[in-house]
């Protein structure tokens, strides 16, 4: 799909030429034409909003002019700001997180299925990641389509999931052995390890789209609500491998000044690890959200 109807043209000085190409099957566009580091119109907003919604997580290169200032007002047309609980966040910006790997960490922030901040009463909605500096190779980041992998399950399962409620808790990827907290990220000084539990349903329905998907994921959810770990385990795990089955999802080749923007409340994220020796650093801002129904 390319798009380059009269609405594309956003910001004043952006032709109109702004083109929206989707990256794999299931999600992920990349879109060129925009210039985010400049206010969006209204029109460049509504154009910018559809494509997340359409394609769960959208890409956009080269915005060499996106000072923490400007990568928070681009978020915050979105919604408010989160400000982590338990990473500490730029300084003066508590609400970007610089996420980091020095040459020499073993350790990965985000390496791991994930969907940002479900751990909370009210998950985030999307998060703005922009590349400061990346390696000459490796260091993608995985998506996942969760409305995709629901869509794919046999009517039995889906029956079977519909009432389903499930516990996620930040106990587990933010206490000290938790992959997120090994990671050399300032970490705050709130624990996690008695981070409240929070219910969500097992299938969300989007509130934008109205599109049902699943809303669980390896890093934050523990099990379902009403029964133990163990009992949640087998059908956790198969879900957990069925959502992340290549055909639900997309991979994101970072060049420096890219933005990547996610939304959480369909898609899982991975940042992967396969870059010993060299340095990554992300900005990112997250943007609040609703309570999952
Ligand atoms: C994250 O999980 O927010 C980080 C993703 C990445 O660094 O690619």
């Amino acid at each position: 799909m390319i798009d380059t109807g009269p609405s594309a043209c956003l910001n004043s000085q952006m032709d109109n030429s702004i083109t929206i190409l989707p990256i794999a099957g299931a999600l992920g566009a990349e879109i060129s034409g925009i210039d985010l580091s400049q206010p969006l119109s209204n029109a460049g907003f509504d154009k910018v909003h559809q494509a997340l919604l359409d394609h769960q997580v959208i890409f956009l290169r080269d915005q060499p002019g996106l000072t923490p200032e400007k990568q928070k007002a681009f978020a915050q047309s979105f919604g408010t700001l989160n400000v982590h609980p338990y990473v500490t966040g730029m300084s003066g910006h508590p609400e970007l997180l610089d996420i980091i790997k020095e040459p020499d960490d073993l350790t990965n922030f985000g390496g791991g299925w994930h969907s940002d901040m479900s751990f909370q009463e009210k998950p985030a909605l999307g998060s703005v990641l922009y590349a400061l500096d990346v390696p000459p190779y490796g260091g993608d980041t995985l998506f996942a389509s969760q409305i995709a992998a629901y869509e794919a399950l046999s009517d039995g399962m889906k029956t079977m999931l519909a009432g389903l409620r499930a516990v996620h808790s930040a106990s587990q990827e933010y206490s000290a052995r938790g992959t997120s907290a090994q990671a050399r990220q300032s970490m705050s000084s709130t624990t996690a390890e008695a981070a409240p539990e929070y219910e969500h349903p097992v299938v969300r329905t989007h509130p934008e789209t109205g599109r049902k998907g699943l809303y669980i994921n390896p890093a934050f959810t523990l099990r379902f609500a009403g029964m133990t770990r163990k009992e949640s385990r087998p059908l956790l795990s198969f879900l957990f491998e069925h959502s992340r089955e290549e055909r639900f999802t997309c991979r994101f080749r970072w060049s420096r000044h890219a933005v990547a923007f996610w939304d959480n409340r369909c898609c899982w994220h991975y940042a992967l690890n396969d870059y010993p020796g060299y340095r990554r650093h992300m900005r990112r801002a997250t943007i609040n959200g609703d309570q999952p129904f």
